[in-house]
């Protein structure tokens, strides 16, 4: 699938860097490392960090034969001017209740980690049996503490769309990720 911007009919991905059959293999084997992870016993819970999860978490979902539960968490960062202030609050919370389930916080790509420094710790105190991460892109610009137990790819340091990623709420579409085309480049 191409992207053509209706008003100049120009394309508007310069590269492909992760194919919609590259990403699909990777997920399947995700699956199965997060099945052969949970203890028999215990209950999964999948939670989708909204919305730039959504096409990984139902890929994921899918990719993993037992029982599972899925919950979503969205979150505010909050900007002084250009800058991060490093804050983050939930705006919504999983109502799933977390305690002594096996938790895996489902996100989209880790860039320099802060959301989920921030965020980690309030799911912490929810007192699950235990709590991963699974993350479809990792830039390795940051060490998360704990490291990230499950990430499909690692990322170039590039700006990247598609498969659930946005560029101002746009291309979340793409079967594919990919990086845009810059017209002075
Ligand atoms: P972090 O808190 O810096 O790790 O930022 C993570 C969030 O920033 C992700 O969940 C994305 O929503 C967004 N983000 C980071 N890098 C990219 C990118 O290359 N393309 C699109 N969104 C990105
Ligand atoms: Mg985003």
């Amino acid at each position: 699938m191409t992207i053509t911007d209706p008003r100049t009919g120009s394309h508007v991905i310069d590269r492909i860097v992760f194919s919609a059959d590259e990403i699909e293999a990777r997920i399947a084997e995700l699956g199965r490392e997060i099945t052969d992870a949970v203890p028999a016993d215990l209950d999964l819970v999948l939670i989708g960090m909204l919305k730039g999860s959504l096409p990984f978490l139902a890929d994921l979902a899918r990719a993993i034969p037992r029982p599972v539960r899925v919950d979503f968490m969205v979150a505010a960062s909050y900007h002084a001017g250009t800058v991060s202030s490093g804050e983050v609050t939930l705006k919504y919370e999983p109502d799933t209740p977390l305690e002594g389930r096996f938790v895996v916080i489902v996100e989209d790509i880790i860039d320099s980690g802060t959301t989920l420094t921030r965020l980690l710790p309030m799911f912490e105190a929810r007192k699950p049996a235990q709590l991963e991460v699974c993350a479809l892109l990792h830039k390795r610009l940051a060490t998360l503490d704990p490291p990230v137990k499950w990430v499909g790819f690692d990322a170039p340091s590039e700006f990247l769309v598609g498969y659930g990623l946005d560029y101002a709420e746009q291309f979340r579409n793409l079967p594919y990720i990919g990086v845009l085309r810059t017209d002075d480049g």
